[in-house]
C-alpha cells in the first residue's frame, strides 16, 4: 500500500495535471455560461453548426470550444465575459473569407463570436453617411447602399467578403485609388472591448483605438458596426479588358516595368485596374471618365506594355455602378443566406513599394521557368494601388494603422486546386517565388496583406511584414485595450 502510494504521488508530482485542461475541454464550461446568459449558439454537431465551419478556404480548418451567434449588442457582450471568465480565447467572424480563416480563429480551440446577423444597412442620404453591420457582404451591402439614394463606398472586388475583415484590415478595390481604402472611409465603429464594455471609436473617441481598429482591428476588440462616409455612385463608367500572351520572361519583365513605372509616375486616380497573369493573362479595371480621355491616358502605357493595338481589347462603356462592380463579381452582387462558395488554396502576397530591375527579372524568369507551365489553377494578381496619385498614398503614414500606404503594387500570389487536397509539398512554389523575388533585392523588407493572410509565415514575420513601422505603436494600444489577450491568433497584433 505504502509503496503504491508513493508511486501516484511521484507520478501526479510529473504531470501538470490541473493546468492540462485545454481550451476544447472548456466549451462544457463555456456553453453553460453562454446559456446562462441566454447568448444564441450553434450547438456542435449540429447542422448549422457544421456548414458554419466550413471556411472560404477549405485547406484550412479549425475546431473552436464554442460557437456564439449573437442578435443583440448585449449578446456580444456576454459572449466576451463568457469567453473572458473561463480564459478562452474570442474570435469575431463576419464573411468568414481570411485566407488563414482567421474568421474561426487561425487555431483550435477559440470562441467563435459569428457576427451574421449584424448585417443591416441604413444610410443617411443627407449627410451622405451610412451604419453599416459587420457581417454585410460586399455585394449585399452594395446593393443595399445603392437602393437607398444611389450611394456607395469603396470596397474589394467579391460579392462574398464581409465587411468586418475588410474594412478593420485595408479595402482595396476598383475605386481606391480615387476613394481610398474601404477603411479610410470609416468615421466611426461601435466596438465591444476585451472587458465586455462597449466604446465608440472615432477621431474624437478612443481615437488610439480608432487608429489601432483601421488596419489591425481583429486584435482589439468585436465591431458591432461602422459609420462610412458615402459617395454618389459613378453612373457612366467604362469598363475594360486587354488580353495579353507575354511569351518570354523578357517581355514580361517589360509589361511590369511598364505599368510600375505608369503607377507611380502618371495613373490618374479615375483610372483603376490590375494585371492578371495565370494559364491566360489580361490587363482589366474600371476609368470613371470618357472615351476619349481613357484613349489619351492609356495609350503610352500600352505602346510601352508592347499591347500596342495588336491586343484583343473589350472596352465597354456608360457602364452603371452596379454593372461597372458585376463586371469584376465573378457572379451576381446578392449573396445568399447560407453561403457556400469555398477554394481550396495557399496564397501569399507583397506590398512593394518599388520593384527593382533585378527583382523584377527573378520574378519573370521564375514564371517563365516554374509557372507558366504548371498544371495547376495558379495566379499572380497585381494591382496597382499607390503611387504618386493614388488617394491610397495620398493619406499620411501614421493617420491609420494600415502600413502599406507607399506601395506601388498589391501583389497576390494565388495556388489553387478545384478537386481534392493541396498537397503541402506543393507550397515550396510559391514560397519559392517570393523567396527569388526577396533573393533579388537584398536589404529590402516588403511589406505583405494581412487581408491574404498566408499561413506560411511565422508569428515575428507576419508581425513584421503585416505592419511594418506601425508594429510598436499597435502593441502598446493592444496593451491598454486586450491586456489579457483575449482577442488573439497565430499572426495577429500581440499574438
Ligand atoms: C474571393 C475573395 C476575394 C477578395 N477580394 C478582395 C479585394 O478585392 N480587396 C481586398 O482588399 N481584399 C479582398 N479579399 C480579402 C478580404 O478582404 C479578407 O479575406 C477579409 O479579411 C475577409 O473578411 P471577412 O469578414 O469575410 O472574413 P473573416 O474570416 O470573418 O474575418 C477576417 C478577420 O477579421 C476579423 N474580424 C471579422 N469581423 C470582425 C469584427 N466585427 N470585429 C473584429 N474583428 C473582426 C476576424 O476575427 C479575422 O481575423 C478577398 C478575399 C476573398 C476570399
Ligand atoms: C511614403 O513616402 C514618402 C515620400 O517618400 C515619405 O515621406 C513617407 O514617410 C512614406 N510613408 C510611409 C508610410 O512609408
Ligand atoms: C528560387 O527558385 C528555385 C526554383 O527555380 C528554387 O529551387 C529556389 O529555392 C528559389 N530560391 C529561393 C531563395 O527561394
Ligand atoms: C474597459 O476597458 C477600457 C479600455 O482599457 C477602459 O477604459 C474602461 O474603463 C474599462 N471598463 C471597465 C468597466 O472596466
Amino acid at each position: 500500500m505504502g509503496h503504491l502510494t508513493f508511486l501516484l504521488a511521484a507520478v501526479g508530482s510529473l504531470l501538470p495535471f490541473p493546468s492540462a485542461a485545454t481550451p476544447l475541454d472548456k466549451r462544457a464550461a463555456v456553453d453553460t455560461c453562454l446559456s446562462k446568459l441566454k447568448v444564441p449558439v450553434l450547438t456542435a454537431g449540429s447542422a448549422d453548426y457544421v456548414q458554419a465551419l466550413k471556411p472560404f478556404n477549405n485547406r484550412v480548418t479549425f475546431k473552436p470550444a464554442a460557437y456564439a451567434v449573437p442578435k443583440t449588442v448585449e449578446d456580444v457582450q456576454n459572449a466576451v465575459s463568457c469567453g473572458s471568465q473561463n480564459d478562452v480565447k474570442v474570435t469575431a467572424k463576419s464573411g468568414g473569407h481570411s485566407y488563414g480563416s482567421h474568421g474561426l480563429g487561425g487555431e483550435d480551440g477559440h470562441l467563435i463570436v459569428d457576427m451574421r446577423n449584424f448585417n443591416s444597412v441604413t444610410v443617411d442620404q443627407a449627410a451622405q453617411t451610412a451604419v453599416i453591420g459587420t457581417a454585410g457582404r460586399l455585394g449585399n451591402v452594395a446593393t443595399a447602399l445603392y437602393n437607398q439614394g444611389k450611394q456607395a463606398i469603396s470596397h474589394g472586388t467579391c460579392p462574398g467578403v464581409g465587411v468586418g475583415g475588410l474594412s478593420l484590415h485595408g479595402g482595396y478595390g476598383l475605386i481606391s485609388r480615387s476613394k481610398g481604402l474601404t477603411l479610410d472611409n470609416i468615421l466611426e465603429a461601435q466596438v465591444v472591448l476585451a472587458n465586455s464594455s462597449v466604446v465608440t471609436a472615432s477621431p474624437t473617441q478612443n481615437p488610439d483605438l480608432f487608429w489601432a481598429l483601421r488596419g489591425a482591428g481583429a486584435a482589439f476588440g468585436i465591431v458591432t458596426n461602422f459609420k462610412f462616409k458615402t459617395f454618389n455612385a459613378p453612373e457612366s463608367n467604362l469598363v475594360f479588358q486587354y488580353s495579353l500572351s507575354p511569351s518570354s520572361a523578357s517581355q514580361l519583365s517589360t509589361i511590369i516595368t511598364a505599368l510600375q513605372d505608369f503607377t507611380r509616375n502618371s495613373q490618374p486616380p479615375e483610372l483603376n485596374m490590375r494585371l492578371f497573369l495565370s494559364a491566360f493573362t489580361t490587363f482589366s479595371g474600371v476609368y470613371y471618365g470618357t472615351r476619349a480621355n481613357f484613349d489619351k491616358v492609356m495609350q503610352p502605357l500600352l505602346t510601352k506594355m508592347g499591347i500596342g493595338s495588336g491586343g484583343f481589347a473589350q472596352i465597354t462603356e456608360k457602364n452603371t455602378w452596379l454593372n461597372t462592380l458585376t463586371s469584376f463579381s465573378n457572379g451576381p452582387l446578392e449573396q445568399p443566406a447560407v453561403y457556400d462558395t469555398h477554394e481550396t488554396f495557399y496564397a501569399k502576397s507583397l506590398m512593394p513599394e518599388y520593384l527593382s530591375p533585378a527583382a523584377i527579372d527573378a520574378l519573370s524568369k521564375y514564371w517563365e521557368k516554374n509557372a507558366r507551365n504548371l498544371n495547376r489553377a495558379w495566379y499572380l494578381l497585381i494591382d496597382s494601388h499607390g503611387g504618386a496619385n493614388s488617394a491610397v498614398s495620398s493619406v499620411a503614414g501614421d493617420a491609420t494603422s494600415y502600413a502599406h500606404r507607399n506601395a506601388t503594387f498589391k501583389m497576390q500570389f494565388y495556388d489553387r486546386v478545384y478537386n481534392g487536397n493541396y498537397d503541402p509539398s506543393w507550397q515550396s512554389f510559391l514560397n519559392g517565388w517570393i523567396g527569388n523575388i526577396t533573393a533579388a533585392s537584398p536589404g529590402v523588407q516588403y511589406g505583405m496583406y494581412i487581408n491574404y493572410a498566408d499561413t506560411g509565415l511565422s508569428k515575428e514575420e507576419a508581425h513584421k511584414a503585416y505592419w511594418l513601422k506601425n508594429y510598436d505603436r499597435l502593441v502598446q494600444v493592444k496593451n491598454v485595450y486586450d491586456p489579457k489577450k483575449l482577442f488573439t491568433g497565430p499572426q495577429l497584433v500581440g499574438s
